[in-house]
């Protein structure tokens, strides 16, 4: 396995491989969740790339980038037994230069969910995606669907700027609690982590609710709050159910494919989650 830092090394490795090539994009401290990607792309693709880059443009001020975990040793260790080719670990020089001024946002997809909370954070998200997809130039690239937004919004990029990246979406792991696995988990006390796993039993809540018929989105929203509120420690961003399609919220009755999705604070630390269901 390669580790590559610098952009003209990348580009004389790139150059240097013939046939399919699996991108999985990463900000590190990988877990199960990110390993699945990786060999989901190990099976489809002959070989797989693997970039750790914790992006600064898709944090605020107030958020965590200079906290979030960076284990780099162990990330290594991980994507070596799994046989990955190259990990790309560029710098935030590399990345963003001085006098960077170009950047890349969609602007319908971002502005739901997510976006209503973190406004800035899809520029950032797609701005570096789109950056890291020109310097290792995939045939495919493999999304998870925990960040279901943010899988839409790069499908979405990907099409409306003509790239031919072959997107492969992946289905969220989750721990046995039913919390599904993300870098920020890491901050959570043993406590918090077992508390946080109301917001997965929210969810399922919600979708059995659709199961059962329920097509009113203020009935499901107002039950999940419900669900929540058996938890001292959780704090509801939001509860959304979208079209799973446009992200747009649904207000009237119930119909076609659906999202929920949800943002939930546990001891002050932000989680997402998603759950999907087709009403046709
Ligand atoms: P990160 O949070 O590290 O996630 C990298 C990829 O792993 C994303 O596609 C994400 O959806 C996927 N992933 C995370 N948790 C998962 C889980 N429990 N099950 C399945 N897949 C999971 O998402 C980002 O980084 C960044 O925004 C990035 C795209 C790298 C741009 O900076």
């Amino acid at each position: 396995m390669r580790t590559i830092t610098t952009l003209s090394e990348f580009k004389q490795f790139r150059d240097s491989l013939s046939g399919t090539i699996g991108f999985v994009p990463t900000m590190g401290a990988l877990h199960e969740g990110h390993l699945s990607l990786v060999n989901k792309s190990n099976h489809t693709c002959d070989y797989t790339i693997v970039s750790i880059f914790v992006n600064p443009t898709q944090f605020t001020q107030n958020e965590d980038l200079s906290t979030y975990p960076k284990p780099l040793e162990k990330d290594s260790t991980l994507l070596k037994a799994f046989k990955v080719d190259a990990i790309f670990l560029p710098t935030n020089e590399i990345m963003y230069p001085e006098g960077f001024s170009t950047f890349v946002n969609e602007e319908i997809l971002s502005r739901e969910l997510e976006g209503k909370s973190r406004p800035s954070f899809f520029k950032g998200v797609t701005t570096i995606v789109a950056k890291l997809f020109n310097i290792v130039n995939p045939t495919h690239t493999f999304f998870g669907e925990k960040d279901a937004q943010q899988l839409r919004v790069i499908q979405k990029m990907v099409s409306d700027l003509n790239s031919s990246i072959q997107i492969i979406s992946c289905s969220t792991v989750r721990e046995k609690s039913g919390l599904a696995m993300s870098s920020r988990n890491e901050y959570l006390s043993a406590e918090s982590r077992q508390s946080a796993s109301i917001i997965y039993k929210g969810l399922k809540h919600g979708l059995s609710l659709l199961k059962n018929g329920e097509r009113n989105p203020d009935v499901i929203r107002e039950e999940i709050t419900k669900i929540f509120q058996l938890e001292p420690l959780a704090k509801v961003d939001y509860i959304s159910i979208s079209d799973n399609i446009s992200l747009e919220e649904i207000n009237g009755e119930i119909a076609g494919d659906i999202l929920i999705s949800t943002a939930v604070y546990i001891d002050d630390i932000r989680l997402i989650d998603n759950i999907t269901y087709s009403s046709d």
